[in-house]
Formats: structure tokens, sequence, C-alpha cells
């Protein structure tokens, strides 16, 4: 059964309805459709349009209906209603007979629709802020575990100056620390309320738009009603949070396989998040991380859709605007799944400390300590950087590291090279020396690590 029969003398043709139905994936909506049917009953009872006895009712038989669907939401699949909202409306009519077409009254499914969404993304949204929170404390958690743990830091895929593997997640707690406050503030924006702008025009009705806003848990009411049936910005907003935040996930996931590989040897993903091939016994593969980077790409479709489908829409309501619900499920859906999937590899890795280490001992990491200390012995920085350039050259055909050098070698080089450099060339010593804010010093590391939990423990 429609709920626009009357204008209509042919039935649909069944292709046609399949094609136009959204039942089968706006039935997610349902806890929210009730909800603010819920709310719209009492804007009625207001208006006088129901008395506190029929509203009463309504609220009644809208709240059982509630519990039914909690219980299975996928029995609602079952219908052959053309969307939640005409399902909701269905339900309702069957279980208090005619007082349930009352409900609809100044009412359209434009403003409806609307509403239902910015619901659901706003219960969505304090659950992503969650999974992001969890994810951040597993980083610092992991940081602190492996503060004194070296490890290479890489630019182009070559060694470049060692780090330790706290600050690598540190890096990481700062991106999704960025994801959650660009979260939060796109829900400030979702947190107005469209209902009661009718179609497009405002509801005839003279309700109190802001207590309807209230009784939903809005921050506010729209202003304009023809923007606030056609307004789908929170929906581009949160995809677009969702694709920046897989953008971190996706390169903590690369940054891992590549850690995890047979050839860095940094680190062993737990039985628990790989798996095997079917062909190759000794294989045990980074799946869940290479699904994490793989799904970036479909989170990324779904923003594009959204953008693509909204582009010169005219105003206000029109069909296509129901194309914004799959990609929206889907991308917030897929990066929930992530986070938490990120969540569950880091919680369980062995990392190789003597492994990293020594790789972070090779590639010449430490030729710019080299160049420093010439600065210190005087040299400018461009000709220091073209005499250590000399000396990795000389170290390489020797087939040693920097340090291994002799001091006569050294002085070939620049004579202002004395047995001091030796120390300076240390790991340990590297590291000390990236003291200025955001370094990679153990102290600036521990700041950083303070920081962040205080931070998060006040969340
Ligand atoms: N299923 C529709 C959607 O998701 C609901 C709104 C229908 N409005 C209309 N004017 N046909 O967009």
């Amino acid at each position: 059964m429609a709920l626009w029969g009357g204008r209509f003398s042919q039935a649909a043709d069944t292709r046609f309805k399949q094609f136009n139905d959204s039942l089968r994936f706006d039935y997610r909506l349902a806890e929210q459709d009730i909800t603010g049917s819920i709310a719209w009953s009492k804007a009625l009872l207001s208006v006088g349009v129901l008395t506190q006895d029929e509203q009463s009712k309504l609220e009644d038989a809208l709240l059982d209906l509630g519990k039914q669907v909690a219980e299975n939401p996928q029995q609602i699949l079952g219908s052959d209603a053309e969307d939640i909202h005409s399902w909701v409306e269905i339900q309702l009519i069957q279980r208090v007979g005619d007082l349930g077409k009352k409900l609809h009254t100044g009412r359209s499914r434009n403003d409806q629709v609307a509403t239902d969404l910015k619901l659901w993304c706003k219960s969505q949204g304090v659950e992503l802020l969650e999974h992001l929170d969890k994810l951040q404390q597993k980083l610092v958690k992991f940081a602190r575990q492996q503060q004194d743990t070296v490890l290479p830091g890489y630019t182009h895929l070559q060694r470049a100056q060692p780090v330790t593997f706290s600050h690598w997640a540190m890096a990481y707690v700062e991106m999704f620390e960025r994801d959650y406050s660009r979260l939060q503030d796109a829900l400030s924006r979702v947190d107005v309320c469209p209902l009661g702008c009718g179609a497009l025009a405002g509801t005839a009705y003279p309700m109190d738009r802001q207590q309807i806003a209230k009784d939903l848990g809005f921050r506010r009411a729209t202003r304009n009603s023809l923007d606030s049936v056609s307004d789908r910005d929170h929906v581009v907003e949160l995809i677009s949070t969702a694709s920046i935040s897989m953008i971190h996930l996706s390169r903590m996931a690369e940054d891992l396989i590549f850690y995890n590989s047979g050839e860095s040897a940094f680190l062993d993903l737990s039985d628990q998040v790989t798996s095997g091939s079917s062909l190759m016994p000794q294989k045990k593969n980074p799946d869940a991380l290479e699904l994490i980077r793989g799904k970036a790409g479909r989170v990324y479709g779904s923003l594009s859709g959204i953008m693509m489908t909204l582009k010169a829409l005219p105003l206000a309501y029109n069909k296509d605007m129901q194309e914004d619900k799959e990609g929206l499920f889907d991308a917030l859906d897929t990066w929930g799944d992530c986070l938490a999937m990120a969540e569950l590899v880091l919680d369980d890795m062995n990392v190789h400390e003597e492994t990293t280490t020594e790789a972070a001992k090779g590639g010449y990491s430490n030729a710019t300590e080299l160049a420093d200390y010439l600065v210190a012995k005087g040299i400018p920085f461009r000709e220091a950087h073209h005499i250590v350039g000399i000396a990795v050259v000389k170290a390489i055909e020797k087939g040693v590291p920097l340090e291994e050098l002799s001091l006569a070698e050294f002085k070939e080089l620049a004579p202002e090279i004395e047995d001091d450099v030796y120390p300076n060339l240390s790991l340990e010593s590297t590291l000390a020396k990236r003291q200025a804010l955001g370094g990679v010093a153990p102290e600036q590391v521990e700041h950083a690590l303070t920081e962040a939990e205080v931070r998060l423990s006040k969340r």
C-alpha cells in the first residue's frame, strides 16, 4: 500500500516500484523515524490537531513499535512498503486504525527524511567519536610500551633519520585527533532540526519549531524551509571526514604492512589478524591491514558519488536525494569497522627491537649529524653537506657505516674534524639532539605522551 494513491488510476509497474523503493536500505532509519514521529505528534497536540488522548495513543503505539523494531530490525525488510516513512505509518494505522492517518498532518516526507537522517548521523557520530578515542588510547599505550625503541624514519622509502616507535605512534595520534575534532565540528552543523519545514515552504500549522528541535535533542531549529529539505551538506561532510580519516588509517596500515614484511622484519602481527595462503604454507598475510588500505577506496567512491548527485540539483527536494543514504551508510560503517580493526591490530604486535635498532644504524641515517658537527666547527651548512656527501661515498666504497671511518680519513675530508666526531654519530646523540618542540628527543616524546594521556583522560 502506497501513501499517495488518490491521484493515480493505474498501479505502479513492479519494475518501477522496485527501482523507486528505498525500504531495503532506509529501514535503518526506523528508530529515528519513530522518534521523529513522536515529536511530531506532540507538535500536533500543541496546535490542537490531536487531542491529548489521541496523542497518547499514538505515542504508546509508536513506542511499542519501536520496541518491536529494536528486537529485530530486519523484520521490516519483509514488507513491500515504499520506504521507512511509509512502513512506520502503515504499522501505526494497523495498530490504532484511523487515528494513525492523522499523524502526517502538516508534515512531508521531505522534512521527515531530512530529520531522520540527521538524527541517525548524530547517533552514528557519537559512536565514531568513541572509536577514534579508543584507537588513540591504543596508540598512546603502544607508544608508552615502545618509548625507547629506535625505528628508522623514512623519506622516499629510504632510511632518512632515526626516530622511535613511540614517535611514530604519536604521529598517528595527531592525525586521529584532527579527525576527532573534524567530526565534532561536522556534528555541530548536523545539530539543527528540519522538522516542521513541510515539503519545502514550511508547515501551515503554527507550531513552535524550536520546541520540536528541543524535543528531539537538537541544538535549534533550521532557519529556512527550502534549504532545510534540500540540505545534504552533512552527508558530504561526514563522508569527507571519514575519507580523510581513511587516508590516515590506510597510511598506518601501509607502514605496518611494510614493517611486518620479510624485507624489514621490524615486527610480527598477531595470528588473530592475519591469514594464511592456500598454497604457500610459510605465508602469514597482513589481511586486516590490506583491507583497511583497500577499503579507503570505497569510502572515496561514496564521497565523489554524493557530490555528483547533489551538484546542480535545483531546489528543493528531488528524488535524486534518496541516493544519499547507501553511500553514507556504507562509508560510515566502513570507517567504524576500519577504526575497530586498526585497534585490534595494535593490540598485539611483537616488535623486534634489535632489528629496528640495527636498521636505524644503517643507511647512513646519521649523515645529517656529521653535517651538523661540521657546522658547529664553523663550516657553512651547504659546504658541510657537500663534504658529508663525499664521506658517505667513501664509506659506501669501504662497506662501513660513517662512524667506522678513521680519524685520518675524516681529516682528509675536513681537517676541522676531531675525535669528538664519534660520539656525535651515535644513535643516542642523534635522537637526543632533536630537542625542539615536536622532535624525537626522549624529553619531547615524553612531553607529547603525557600531554596526550592527560587530554584523552579528560574526554
Ligand atoms: N525515500 C525518500 C528519500 O529517501 C523519502 C522522501 C520522499 N519524498 C518525496 N517527495 N517523494 O529521499
